[in-house]
């Protein structure tokens, strides 16, 4: 059984707690593990859109027996100014665990404080944990294991890069990071890994920072809700771009949480390559959540 409640972030699980949660994933997914969530309501509450994270829990459930309910910007109260206290309290009342991807984080922590069920980060300006747990899946998969890989981030030090580290740190993954000046990883979240032992090594340049990645990860220069920030960012991350120069003489795998802005941060021919263990990526993304989700459920 998990020590935490609810997963707002990566670290909101103990190190031998992450494994326990991929063990678990990865046997869900072989079909070793029959775990169930029959009878069981997951709430989905969404702020911004959403491809894989919609998808892979709604599938995730059903494959597990359960349920899940999408709720949309437009569909309940908590858009027209029902207060986040209220909104978590009711949901408790009737779901066993509500996943959210909101704006503010804080509002996230907020729900959790009135929330008598698991609460699921599903992304927020600050965190992807669940996003964590997919890539670190992948990884382990593709290279057997966490020692002596190093993974390199390039881009922007945003939600997807602050939780990566922090898993990294936890999982024992070496991780380099290349980040434009005035967008880097909140020195908090740096010093956080680093208690994990796994403080990410700053890089100047993309260059420097793939040099010795067996894998190299981006994600968009412009997130949701930065779509005002397109002409500034767009200029501050010229030479951030993942491509073939960047990796050329290197056998590198490319991952990317997705969605990708083919010929922003990454290529097209890179996402297109034998590089790429995106799609990997994404389908774990089902795989890691019904670990969590059973878990978090005990069951
Ligand atoms: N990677 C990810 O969270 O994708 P969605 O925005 O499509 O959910
Ligand atoms: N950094 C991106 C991740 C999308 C899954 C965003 O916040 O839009």
């Amino acid at each position: 059984m998990l020590e935490t409640t609810h997963f707002l972030d990566i670290d909101d699980l103990s190190a031998d707690e992450l494994e326990t949660v991929l063990d678990r994933a990865a046997a869900i997914a072989s079909g070793a593990d029959g775990a169930r969530l029959e009878d069981k309501t997951l709430g989905m509450v969404f702020e911004k859109p959403s491809t894989r994270t919609r998808i892979s829990f709604e599938t995730g459930m059903t494959q597990l027996g359960g349920h899940a309910i999408f709720l949309g910007p437009d569909d309940i109260h908590l858009g027209r100014g029902e207060p986040l206290s209220d909104t978590s309290r009711v949901l408790s009342r009737y779901v066993d665990a509500a996943m959210m991807r909101l704006f503010d984080h804080s509002d996230l922590e907020e729900i959790a404080k009135y929330a008598d069920v698991p609460v699921v980060n599903g992304l927020t300006d600050d965190a992807h944990p669940c996003q964590t747990l997919a890539d670190l899946l992948t990884i382990r998969a593709e290279f057997g294991g966490f020692d002596g890989v190093n993974a390199a981030w390039v881009g922007d030090g945003n939600n997807v890069a602050q939780s990566f580290v922090v898993g990294a740190a936890m999982a024992g993954l070496d991780v380099t990071v290349a980040t434009p000046d005035d967008y880097g990883i909140d020195d908090d979240v740096i010093a956080h890994a680093a208690e994990y032992g796994g403080e990410p090594t700053i890089a100047e340049t993309p260059e420097e920072a793939v040099a010795d990645a067996d894998v190299v990860y981006t994600d968009v220069w412009i997130s949701m809700g930065q779509e005002s920030e397109r002409h500034e960012k767009l200029a501050a991350f010229e030479g951030y771009q993942v491509n073939e120069d960047l990796l050329s003489g290197m056998d590198a795998k490319v991952m990317h949480c997705l969605p990708a802005h083919r010929g922003e941060e990454i290529s097209h021919d890179v996402l297109e390559s034998d590089r790429a263990l995106v799609w990997d990526q994404a389908e774990n993304r089902l795989h890691a959540q019904k670990g969590l989700l059973v878990e978090l459920l005990d069951e």
